[in-house]
């Protein structure tokens, strides 16, 4: 029985990295051994520091709505975060702290984006994007791009997508699902030619920016002439093992802001009061609080590359941030496995999940057909493990 929703959510897909999870907790529901290297978050609890002050702010009560865009004193140190870490200058008025840089992402799509407009998203890109444009009726156009330029984009691609109807265009960089950062010279490259069409806006999300493991990341809204039309987006989900928290923010010029909060002032409302306060001290934390994070990513990384490296056809380029590796598997394209047809990397990401018991996420759902995404956010005696089957497997 067909029921009467609305064309905007019939028209929106499922989610690819969800379904996987759907099917993986079927699976291990039905008694299999499943691990699960499909998920987005770290495994690591919040840092005493941030709880404790949660805590704080109970015994405090606060517990009343907050201002729509956030308590005056985060988005301060949020200001602070900028100029710390991006040499940025924001003032208050700037900033609107989201629940989740999901969140942040969809308010600005919303406030920007007209039925029609075009949105550029360099390939791979993180799921949600091509899903939030759809929503707001704008067209997403992909500008593909392979393990061998370690998934970047050259500036004469950018050329020639750009349209008279492009409004905007989405960084992400360290890249989910690629783990690739865009170098300063690189965005530079790349802003030269967004200068030509002033009528483009570039939203940065720079989420992962603290899980690097030695080229820094390099803010957009840094490089000159580029800070009037880049929203810089940002949040505590990655960096501070704050996923369930839902606190992400955005930097912008002051109109694009205050539109942002008119948005959010008819949908949810400020976040949830007592993470905005724990918030104020992550943000203003120190990052070498958080290291030992990125220095277990970083060890976790090298034993991935190194076991995936021993399948005969895993093409790997090296992660600079995030925690995946994103490989090219398109060498078991047009082969049978077990039985199964390996046409695509869903097909491939399937076979994986029902004759290894390790789930992944099929690079289709990040715009990269030949890949899938692993993530390291796991053991490592259940990322040794689950390499291991995928090796018995595929030999
Ligand atoms: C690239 C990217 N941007 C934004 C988000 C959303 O972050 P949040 O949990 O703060 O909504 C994610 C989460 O997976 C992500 O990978």
């Amino acid at each position: 029985m067909s029921h009467p929703l609305s064309d905007r959510i019939n028209s929106l897909p499922v989610s690819q990295t969800l379904a996987m999870a759907a099917k993986a907790r079927e699976l291990k529901t039905a008694g299999k051994d499943i691990i699960s290297l499909s998920l987005g978050e770290p495994d690591f609890n919040t840092p005493d520091f941030i709880k404790d002050a949660a805590i704080e702010a109970i015994n405090q009560d606060y517990n009343s709505y907050t201002p729509v865009d956030g308590y005056v004193e985060l988005k301060e140190a949020i200001c602070v975060k900028f100029k710390r870490d991006n040499n940025l200058d924001y003032n208050p008025k700037q900033i609107v702290v989201s629940t989740g840089a999901k969140q942040s992402i969809a308010n600005i799509a919303q406030v920007l984006l007209n039925p029609g407009d075009d949105v550029l998203l360099p390939a791979p890109y993180w799921v949600s994007y091509s899903a939030i444009a759809t929503l707001c009726e704008a067209n997403y156009i992909e500008i593909p791009s392979t393990i061998e330029t370690d998934f970047k984009i050259t500036p004469a691609q950018l050329e020639a997508a750009i349209t008279p109807r492009t409004k905007m265009i989405f960084f992400n960089s360290p890249n989910n699902p690629s783990g690739t950062i865009y170098t300063e010279a690189e965005y530079k490259a790349l802003a030269v030619v967004l200068e030509k069409h002033p009528q483009i806006f570039i939203l940065s999300d720079e989420i992962y920016e603290h899980i690097n493991y030695g080229t820094k990341p390099f803010s957009f809204a840094a490089i000159e002439n580029m800070y009037d039309r880049t929203i810089t987006v940002n949040g505590l989900a990655k960096a501070f093992a704050m996923t369930g928290w839902r606190v992400g923010y955005i930097g912008a010029p002051e109109w694009i802001a205050k539109a942002c909060t008119k948005m959010q002032g008819q949908i949810t409302s400020g976040t949830n009061c007592i993470a905005q306060r724990a918030a104020i001290t992550a943000v203003l934390a120190n990052p070498s609080k958080v290291k030992f994070m990125v220095d277990e990513f970083k060890n976790r990384r090298e034993m991935v590359l190194n076991l995936l490296g021993e399948i005969d056809g895993f093409k790997l380029n090296i992660p600079d941030g995030a925690f995946y590796v994103f490989p090219d598997i398109s060498a078991f394209f047009g082969k049978i496995i077990k039985g199964k047809s390996i046409n695509n990397a869903n097909d491939f990401s399937m076979l994986l999940l029902e004759e290894a018991n390790v789930a992944t996420v099929t690079g289709e759902a990040f715009g990269a057909p030949n890949c899938v995404r692993l993530s390291y956010a796991a053991s490592v005696e259940q990322l040794q493990e689950a390499i291991k089957r995928i090796k018995k497997l595929l030999s």
